[in-house]
């Protein structure tokens, strides 16, 4: 037996771990989930002397300990497997035995449930920032070139004239349903798990909407097998992020094939040089918000398997799978603001990509279109240009070609269904773009319009990270207030 008795720990001893003390123990890695645990313990104890569980003084020495644990820091705090253990270890240093009582109606199972989701839900909400500045970034590039025409391109071959604003406008729309996703999956995160204890329940009255409450959560997870067990929330976050860093990589690749092309110059502040080649200006930054796709991907695959087949309820397993959530979270948040800071201070060379907007005969589709809008089947008008793309062997047609060969593939003259004006404007890629004015297509007038809706899009993500962010401020506040009933 201990002498101490405040250490409680015959069995503590017993089970410390022995040589395998450093690979049992997460304490370091928890450094992440130190205040999360400090505001668990905080709503815990308030709940605890509420109900009359656990004695208001006592409480009100529990919670000093835990200040000045705060204060001490992590770094400070005593050997443990985890961080969990090691702030209850240090709460009963300063106050003895009675401290344990802060571990009444719980188990870590439940603690570190909800402290994954109490932190992980901060670090989404940070993320969801940086994808609606991304997306700000991406529409007031966009603002400015709505006239700006350049190549379109489907399998890398010029495609259709588009135009700088429609492209990047694109991206805007994919980055929008990557902040949906992301906020679908805060709203699952943010369950509470607490009062669950080890998996089982509780003979304490303990009240799971109050500590909920304390903690901001917006509802109680209450099958208490299920709240201790799930790590779902971790797989539908990772999920949101692998796939919000695929979009991020494309558009990345993207503007690294333009700045090749010369259609775009990057800022110096988001360029690199190489060590040997004095004339290389690198777009290194793109290269790596490209290359963090494998990490969220690679996270993502790392945590499903590790959750695969796990049986109920807690198994030690789950400790190495939150890791890759944080990990993926820091990564793929960083990346967006380098995508931001790159696209919002990138140069567009709008010569160069109008003297290319119409090259690889790009405009050969709205030719086609211009025979079928008078009254020529799509696809007889689709053989006769290709008929004229193929005679010019690589350039693109003149309208006196394209007579000819209507005169051979139609048997009548070009003129017999549409005037040599119209021909002429279909093959400039400037009136090419300005003809497609369907819903959501580059016309500028078309892009104005979705700018309008994106514009207000954004405004109700904003609005909609601001609620919550308030909502989380709030509890703290008020967790804080109840806090200060036991000085
Ligand atoms: N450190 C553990 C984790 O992160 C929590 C402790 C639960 N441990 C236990 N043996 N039940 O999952």
């Amino acid at each position: 037996m201990s002498e101490d008795p405040s250490e409680g720990v015959v069995r503590r001893d017993r089970f410390s771990g022995g040589p395998a003390r450093g690979f049992l123990s997460s304490l370091a890695a928890d450094e992440r989930i130190f205040q999360a645990d400090l505001a668990v313990d905080r709503a815990h104890v308030v709940m605890l002397a509420e109900q009359d569980i656990v004695d208001d003084d006592t409480v009100g020495e529990i919670l000093a300990a835990l200040d000045d644990v705060e204060s001490a820091g992590h770094g400070a705090l005593p050997d443990g497997e985890d961080v969990h253990e090691a702030i209850e270890s240090a709460v009963i240093d300063r106050m003895g035995a009675d401290g344990g009582k802060m571990h009444t109606a719980r188990s870590r199972n439940d603690e570190v449930a909800t402290c994954i989701r109490y932190r992980l839900r901060e670090d989404v909400l940070g993320v969801v920032e940086n994808t609606i500045a991304l997306r700000e970034a991406l529409v007031s590039v966009a603002e400015k070139h709505t006239e700006t025409v350049m190549p379109g391109y489907t399998h890398l071959q010029p495609a259709q004239p588009t135009t700088v604003a429609h492209y990047l406008l694109s991206y805007e729309a994919a980055v929008a349903r990557d902040t949906a996703r992301l906020l679908d999956a805060y709203d699952r995160i943010n369950q509470s798990p607490l009062g669950a204890a080890a998996f089982a329940g509780t003979p304490f009255d303990v009240d799971r909407e109050r500590t909920a409450e304390l903690l901001g959560f917006d509802s109680v997870m209450s099958n208490s097998m299920d709240a201790s067990a799930a790590r779902d929330f971790l797989a539908e976050t990772l999920s949101a992020l692998a796939t919000y860093a695929t979009t991020l990589s494309g558009l990345a690749e993207d503007i690294i094939i333009f700045a090749n092309k010369g259609y775009v110059d990057l800022d110096d502040d988001y360029s690199s040089t190489s060590s040997i080649m004095p004339q290389k200006k690198n777009p290194d930054t793109l290269e790596l918000v490209r290359g963090t796709a494998g990490d969220a991907v690679g996270g993502l695959t790392g945590l499903l398997t590790t959750l695969k087949g796990l049986p109920r309820a807690y198994n030690r397993d789950l400790q190495r799978a939150h890791g890759h959530a944080f990990d993926a979270v820091d990564a793929v948040g960083n990346a967006t603001d380098v995508a931001g800071g790159a696209v919002a201070t990138a140069t567009w060379n709008t010569e160069l990509l109008a003297a290319e907007a119409a090259d690889g005969f790009s405009t050969a589709t709205g030719v086609a279109d211009l025979l079928a809008m008078a009254g020529l089947p799509f696809r007889t008008a689709h053989e006769m240009v290709a008929e004229a793309a193929a005679e010019a062997n690589g350039e693109n047609p003149t309208v006196a070609t394209l007579d000819a060969v209507a005169e051979e593939v139609l048997g009548a003259s070009l003129w017999e269904y549409v005037n040599r004006d119209a021909v002429e404007a279909a093959l400039d890629p400037t009136q090419s773009v300005a003809s497609r004015d369907s819903q959501g297509g580059p016309a500028p007038s078309a892009v104005a319009d979705d700018l309008d809706a994106v514009v207000s899009a954004l405004d109700a993500d904003t609005a909609a990270l601001a609620t919550r962010r308030d909502a989380l401020a709030a509890a703290d506040e008020q967790l804080a207030t109840e806090v200060t009933r036991y000085d």
